[in-house]
């Protein structure tokens, strides 16, 4: 029942709905089973593919600047997608690995409560600027690093242990930059970036932990593996600004953020 449940959770996309069947399976964990014989399904298309129109990275409309309501609709609206997208990769973990410790699927979870959270936030702070989720074009670059990442070890060092941690670099940016305008609106946007630049810090730790549990269980050095995976999946990454403060709190060693950027100091 729990995995039939949560694909059913996935893969809708009545967002209203969605979060409702969330809340109810959520609320109610205890009468659930986490045990299972069967294999999961993989999604060939994310939830939001009915809403929102999908093109390339390089097709997402440019944020820049913040003083338009379309400008600002346009950062709200990738922030919003980011945490939708965030949802479904937080169920689809609790989803796919299958026979871990319970204490996996309540992590899991637990993230997916917070991105619905950090979603509704940033979603009423994107209404406000008369646009909707779904009014500009996104990219579904997480949803196809989730369609690769289809083992527990890979999918921990790619989607938290990576693109989490990203965040945490992006999300300080962003708040530099917004705090550069003069602006209520901007100080609201503010105030919701530093609610889930905390609250994000445990999600990728909680990756970190699932990382490493799966190395030891395979006997492999976390760091040398991390770095296997990410070479193999991102070959010519580079890493510029770090948010060295909060990736340590998240569980990265300072060998790795050395790794990550030769010039930062811990
Ligand atoms: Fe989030
Ligand atoms: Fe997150």
């Amino acid at each position: 029942m729990f995995y039939q449940t949560l694909e059913r959770i996935i893969t809708c996309d009545n967002i209203e709905e969605k979060f409702e069947m969330f809340y109810d399976m959520y609320s109610n964990l205890k009468d659930y089973d986490f045990a299972s014989q069967k294999n999961p399904k993989v999604f060939e298309k994310p939830s939001y593919a009915s809403f929102c129109k999908i093109v390339p990275p390089a097709k997402v409309p440019r944020r820049r600047g913040f003083d338009t309501p379309e400008k600002k609709a346009v950062l709200l609206h990738a922030i919003v997608h980011i945490e939708y997208s965030a949802i479904d990769l937080a169920l689809d973990a609790a989803y796919r690995f299958r026979n871990l410790p319970k204490e996996y699927y309540y992590d899991w979870l637990e993230v997916a409560e917070d991105e619905i959270r950090h979603f509704k936030m940033m979603n009423d702070l994107l209404e406000k600027t008369g646009y909707k989720y779904g009014d500009f074009s996104v990219h579904n670059s997480l949803f196809e690093a989730s369609l690769k990442t289809q083992d527990l070890l890979s999918r921990m060092a790619v989607i938290p242990r990576w693109y989490e941690a990203n965040g945490l670099d992006a999300n300080e940016k962003i708040i530099n930059k917004l705090s550069r305008f003069n602006d209520s609106f901007a100080n609201e946007v503010i105030e919701g970036l530093k609610i889930i630049l905390k609250e994000e810090i445990p999600h990728v730790s909680k990756g970190d932990k699932w990382f490493k549990f799966e190395c030891k269980n395979k006997n492999l050095d976390p760091v040398e593996t991390y770095f296997k995976i990410i070479d193999n999946f991102f070959k010519d990454w580079k890493k510029k600004d770090l948010n060295v403060a909060a990736r340590l709190k998240a569980g990265f060693t300072c060998k790795e953020l050395k790794i990550l950027n030769e010039r930062v100091e811990c």
